[in-house]
């Protein structure tokens, strides 16, 4: 596992949510009200609808498209729906880096 640093956490408003730009994609980073940050591929599930555009709650974004809900930590859809985006590691430092975990391959922007 590579970590990339992609900013600070400060970047990334409540409730709110950064894109960075890799060669997989674009992956979305949110950030909850309670200061946790996850990061999934900024596609969903359903039918590829822009995840950074939807709303936050809890830990989970709903779509903006068609209101799939989307378990932050799993990326799962949740229940009735089905199906999964991929999520990726996060870790926020002490001082409020946030790096993002990447199999080697991986060449982000952020
Ligand atoms: S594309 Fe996300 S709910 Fe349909």
């Amino acid at each position: 596992m590579n970590w990339i640093n992609v900013g600070n956490i400060n970047d990334i408003p409540r409730l709110g949510s950064r894109i960075i730009t890799s060669d997989w994609g674009k992956i979305a980073i949110f950030r909850t009200s309670d200061d946790q940050v996850f990061a999934v591929n900024n596609r969903c599930p359903h039918r590829g609808g822009d995840l950074a555009q939807g709303i936050v709650h809890g830990h989970t974004v709903t779509c903006p498209l068609h209101n799939w809900k989307i378990d932050l930590a799993s990326g799962k859809a949740l229940a009735p729906d089905e199906g999964c985006t991929r999520r990726y590691e996060v870790e926020v430092k002490e001082d409020g880096t946030v790096m993002l975990g990447v199999k080697a391959s991986l060449k982000a922007v952020a």
